[in-house]
């Protein structure tokens, strides 16, 4: 039922080549998919070329309507889609649940932004001409999205894009295109018009996404990845001087204070860590705990992360599924292996079983451990211990990356004081969860440019003009 083709102006489009996807869990092949190269690209940018000023004279209540229409069919579809993600992706079942929600909050969240769309009309200074502005969409779009939220991450850069009246190529993540793609049949059959909206799968990325950055019809790129390739990305898109919004690699602190409600901090804190597996980039990447409470901390920690049920996301008592490839374990196990090598403890886990790493909490981290200073992307919890707020602070913005902190204290004016001096786009105070559709996710530092969902998310697919209207006597 799934389609594995390209997606081209509104029609399902062979390819010379096809690449599998599997199932990180099994191994098992789950399909071979189209896979794109430069000369689809073209012609998917040809298509949404041609569809652009169309979907943008398109009135934003009927643009609105396909978002909504979208939304409906994705949640009468939602055990499909949910099985769908758990297959290409490997989290639990319940966790694909929640994110079909989460994607299709991304799609009600725009139609509503759709007819929004503001400018202004105001007196110039002196009085001889009037300001106005209107906001236009940008154009073209290419969206690149990750494989760790193989339909979320796509509907908050399609719903945005599709509400401000752009046209879109998409290029889903090799690891896990099925969801786009079945996402893109969803559009087509709620009345997309062909061409706004172009899936591009590919397991060759470079020759596929340079050329149509180098193409100046192309007006925007949106990336959600890591720091090292969002940096080649925004290089590329310096040559025709893209507008770019970047959601690149965190490198998340989680302080607990002394005064923290530590049952609180502990559940956050599995939240934080254990959503997707660790694999996201707002998942807590380092635990800052200050000295009186950090025993304690750890010991309820490590007993829930203990807990922690190992198995197959489609296995209904799975809690942690695999992770997306043997490249990535391998990733996290280094990590764990080079933090014990410099004296860290494991408290629980610390040993992959087979495609799965097991919840893992380390205590006695040294700053120097590779795990305070990368992303992780597992499900591992590094404890390190600090005295004061100043020291907390120190350690907490010592990252080149920026994107969330959570904190945990009882003290308001504390709280408020260190959520002012955290070096991040996203705090999560007294909560281990940031995300969600009306808020504006993202990062400074080295972890991006923009922000998706919230208000601010269809203004980066929005131009400003401004008129100037003589109004001299
Ligand atoms: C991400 O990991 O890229 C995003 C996670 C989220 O939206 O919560």
């Amino acid at each position: 039922m799934t389609p594995t083709g390209c997606f081209i102006d509104g029609k399902w489009r062979e390819t010379l080549r096809r690449f599998p996807v599997t199932d990180p869990a099994t191994g098992e092949l789950l399909a071979e998919v189209a896979d794109a190269g430069p000369g689809d690209g073209a012609v998917a940018l040809d298509a949404a070329v041609a569809a652009q000023d169309a979907w943008a004279a398109t009135p934003p209540k009927e643009r609105a309507g396909v978002l909504r229409r979208a939304r409906e069919e994705l949640l009468s579809r939602g055990e499909e889609f949910a099985l769908l993600i758990t297959r290409e992706m490997g989290k639990p079942l319940a966790e694909s649940r929640a994110e079909v929600s989460y994607a299709a909050d991304f799609l009600q969240w725009f139609a509503e932004e759709a007819v929004r769309v503001s400018g202004e009309y105001r007196m110039s200074p002196g009085g001889d001409f009037r300001v106005i502005t209107t906001r236009q969409p940008v154009g073209p779009c290419l969206l690149i999205s990750p494989w760790n939220f193989p339909l979320a991450m796509i509907t908050r850069k399609i719903g945005p894009a599709l509400a401000a009246g752009c046209t879109a190529l998409v290029k889903p993540a090799e690891d896990t295109p099925l969801s786009c793609l079945l996402l893109a049949q969803v559009l087509a059959d709620v009345g997309l018009p062909p061409g706004v909206v172009n899936v591009l799968p590919t397991s060759r990325p470079a020759p596929l996404v340079e050329p149509l950055l180098a193409d100046p019809r192309l007006r925007k790129l949106s990336f959600t990845g890591s720091t090292e390739v969002g940096r080649s990305l925004l290089a590329q898109a310096s040559g025709n001087v893209l507008r770019t919004s970047m959601e690149l690699g965190g490198n998340a602190p989680f302080l607990v204070f002394a005064d923290a409600d530590l049952e609180a901090a502990v559940q956050g804190a599995m939240l934080a860590k254990l959503r997707n597996g660790g694999q996201s980039c707002v998942a807590a990447n380092r635990f800052l705990v200050e000295e009186p409470v950090a025993e304690e901390f750890a010991a309820l920690l490590a007993e829930r992360m203990s807990r922690v049920r190992l198995a197959p996301g489609t296995d209904p008592a799975s809690e942690l599924g695999p992770l997306i490839n043997t490249v990535q374990r391998d990733r996290v196990a280094g990590l764990v292996d080079d933090a014990v090598s410099r004296g860290a403890r494991a408290l629980t886990g610390g040993a992959a079983h087979g495609a799965f790493f097991p919840a893992t909490v380390l205590a006695d981290v040294p700053a120097s451990a590779r795990v305070n200073q990368e992303e992780i992307f597992g499900p591992v919890a590094p404890i390190s211990t600090f005295s004061g707020e100043k020291t907390a602070l120190a350690m907490a913005n010592d990252t080149g990356s920026g994107l969330v902190a959570y904190l945990y204290t009882a003290s308001l004016d504390r709280a408020v004081r260190v959520a002012e001096r955290l070096e991040t786009g996203m705090v999560g105070l007294n909560r281990g969860l940031v995300s969600n559709a009306a808020a504006p996710f993202g990062g400074i530092k080295q972890s991006g440019l923009g922000r998706e969902g919230g208000f601010e998310g269809i203004s980066e697919y929005l131009s400003t003009k401004y008129l100037a209207l003589d109004t001299a006597p």
